[in-house]
């Protein structure tokens, strides 16, 4: 079992400041109390959801204080509390995403209508390696995060794989650092060409010996997507000794078995004797788990990664997902695709998962006597499942005295959207939209505030460079031609492929012959 771990990593950890609180907590008020609001709080004994309505929630420093009922007294508060009237307003847990990739987003829209087979081959980390400077992905990364924060995505677990050298590497740990998120930057480890992986290991060894990290919300992990049928044992040791060796936040991996056979299953990590870690791994999307994977990821409480809008717009799809529910987490995946609000994936996976059950009862012929998703659960994998699946479960994803302040306040008083609201945790995963989020606090300090991100240099300096950089760099993806896919699927490794490439029906908003599927506009 994974078990062994040095004494002296936790001093050196220590000293590079990764276990301490956010520096930038020091230079906002010390406490800020929020007023009059209803807050979705959770009860550490009963490990539910409690709403509190007219309630408090107090802040201090980087942590909840204390959330207070109505008309309960306060703790004296400090002449610097800062007092924020949330009277008619939700308050939320920032949600928790826990799997990312964000430096794409200088290629947003350009993957519309894209497959698997064609983002691989058109936009993947293999696709782009050489193509986007540091600089691309500084900016693609520092601006995705930002898109994140002002949907009220607090944590981010960003499977980093642009990795292509040393530069690009660092680029997109700087620009996690200074967005301020709570990201967890796991560092891949992949056959990129120009940079071999003896070359990354050295290079995560510089990034985890450096104490950028200080003071930042910012942890390093590790992704790699070839524990699973990897004939190179030694490839697969040095990266696992790595992760014992530094104390990684968290370990990360692209699982997708069926006929995709990028396995990296709860199998293979039982057989390379690292599932019962004391660091969380993370298996994105997880489709195609099989029964045996789900009750080892249960015995050694290791969490699945379910990207609802991904699995659906790429066809890696998630059949027995629903089944897995209790070891599960949401992620969104590649934002060059679609939108980084956690909301939206909540609210597509549990309608995704209510037709899927239904159908089970209709296809029988028979009538569903009961609905089998509540939204209540949607809400739990968005924020609390994301905390459990960071092995973080006692501070992030929750409102709970102790907690890290990382929150979001939603304007359920005044927008159209809520008008008429009762239950809150229905309102936020059922009518409530980005648009209704008004406050994001990480760490305790405003980062979205009245409705705007607090950094001004977004709406100046970023978003002209991350246009700058788009511009540059979607001339090289546009230009790519399409993969031709006939013949067999290649596989992604040893043993895997093999399967017959089959056109999928296209659907046709014209009426008559012709083609109706449209163009995508480039240009
Ligand atoms: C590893 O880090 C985690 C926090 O991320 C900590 O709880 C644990 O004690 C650390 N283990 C060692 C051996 O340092
Ligand atoms: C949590 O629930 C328990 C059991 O219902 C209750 O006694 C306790 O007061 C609750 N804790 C908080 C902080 O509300
Ligand atoms: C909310 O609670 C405060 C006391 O904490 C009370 O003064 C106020 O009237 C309450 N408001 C509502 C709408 O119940
Ligand atoms: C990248 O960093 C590693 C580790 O410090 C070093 O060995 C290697 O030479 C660097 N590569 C380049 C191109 O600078
Ligand atoms: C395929 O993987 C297995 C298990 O990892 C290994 O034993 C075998 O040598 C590999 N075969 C090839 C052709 O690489
Ligand atoms: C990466 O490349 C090396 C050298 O060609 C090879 O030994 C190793 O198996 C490759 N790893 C993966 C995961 O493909
Ligand atoms: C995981 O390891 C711990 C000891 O570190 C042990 O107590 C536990 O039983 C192990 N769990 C499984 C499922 O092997
Ligand atoms: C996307 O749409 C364009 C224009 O209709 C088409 O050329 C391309 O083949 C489509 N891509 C896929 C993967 O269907
Ligand atoms: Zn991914």
């Amino acid at each position: 079992m994974w078990t062994r771990q040095l004494l002296k990593v936790t001093l050196f950890w220590a000293r590079l400041g990764f276990i301490s609180a956010s520096a930038s907590a020091s230079t906002s008020p010390s406490s800020i109390l929020f007023e009059g609001g209803t807050i979705i709080a959770f009860n550490r004994t009963t490990e539910a959801l409690e709403v509190i309505r007219n309630g408090s929630l107090l802040v201090t420093g980087d942590r909840i204080a204390g959330i207070f009922s109505a008309g309960a007294s306060l703790p004296p508060l400090s002449a610097r509390t800062e007092r924020v009237d949330v009277t008619g307003k939700i308050i939320s847990p920032g949600f928790v995403d826990t799997h990312r990739h964000g430096w794409q987003t200088g290629l947003k829209t350009l993957a519309s209508n894209t497959s698997l087979v064609e983002y691989y081959s058109r936009y993947s980390e293999y696709a782009a390696a050489g193509v986007l400077t540091p600089d691309d992905v500084y900016i693609g990364q520092l601006a995705g995060l930002y898109e994140s924060l002002n949907a009220g995505v607090t944590t981010t677990l960003d499977h980093a794989h642009h990795t292509w050298s040393n530069a690009t590497a660092e680029a997109g740990l700087r620009a996690s650092i200074h967005s301020t998120a709570r990201v967890f930057w796991a560092y891949t480890f992949h056959n990129v060409s120009g940079f071999e992986i003896p070359e990354q290991l050295g290079n995560f060894r510089d990034i985890a010996t450096k104490a950028s990290f200080r003071g930042s919300a910012t942890s390093l992990g590790i992704a790699y997507d070839d524990f699973g049928r990897n004939p190179n044992a030694a490839e697969v040791r040095s990266i696992i000794d790595l992760a014992e060796e530094f104390n990684v936040s968290v370990i990360t991996t692209h699982s997708v078995q069926g006929l995709w056979g990028l396995d990296n299953a709860p199998e293979d990590f039982e057989a390379l004797g690292i599932l019962n870690s004391s660091i969380p791994i993370v298996f994105s999307h997880a489709s195609y788990l099989t029964p045996v994977g789900a009750q080892l990821l249960r015995a050694n409480n290791q969490y699945i990664s379910i990207t609802p809008e991904s699995e659906m717009h790429y066809g890696h799809t998630h059949p027995e997902s629903r089944l897995i529910q209790d070891q599960a987490s949401l992620g969104v995946d590649t934002h060059l695709t679609f939108s980084t609000d956690l909301l939206t994936q909540a609210r597509l996976w549990l309608q995704v998962t209510r037709r899927q059950l239904y159908a089970h009862v209709l296809n029988d012929w028979r009538v569903p006597a009961n609905n089998p998703m509540s939204a209540y659960q949607a809400f739990m994998l968005a924020t609390r499942h994301g905390g459990l699946a960071l092995r973080r479960g006692h501070e992030l994803g929750i409102l709970a005295a102790g907690a890290k302040a990382d929150l979001v306040v939603w304007d359920a008083a005044t927008s159209p959207a809520l008008l008429g609201w009762i239950d809150p945790v229905a309102a936020i995963i059922l009518h409530a939209s980005v648009a209704d989020i008004e406050h994001v606090l990480v760490d305790g300090v405003f980062r979205k505030r009245d409705f705007r991100l607090t950094n001004p240099e977004y709406y100046t300096a970023i978003q002209d460079r991350l246009r700058a950089s788009a511009a540059r760099i979607r001339k090289v993806f546009v230009d790519r031609p399409l993969p031709v896919v006939s013949g067999t699927y290649g596989g992604t490794g040893n043993g895997t492929g093999g399967f017959e490439y089959s056109p999928a029906l296209t659907v046709d908003t014209l009426r008559g012959p012709g083609n109706g599927y449209g163009d995508v506009f480039w240009t």
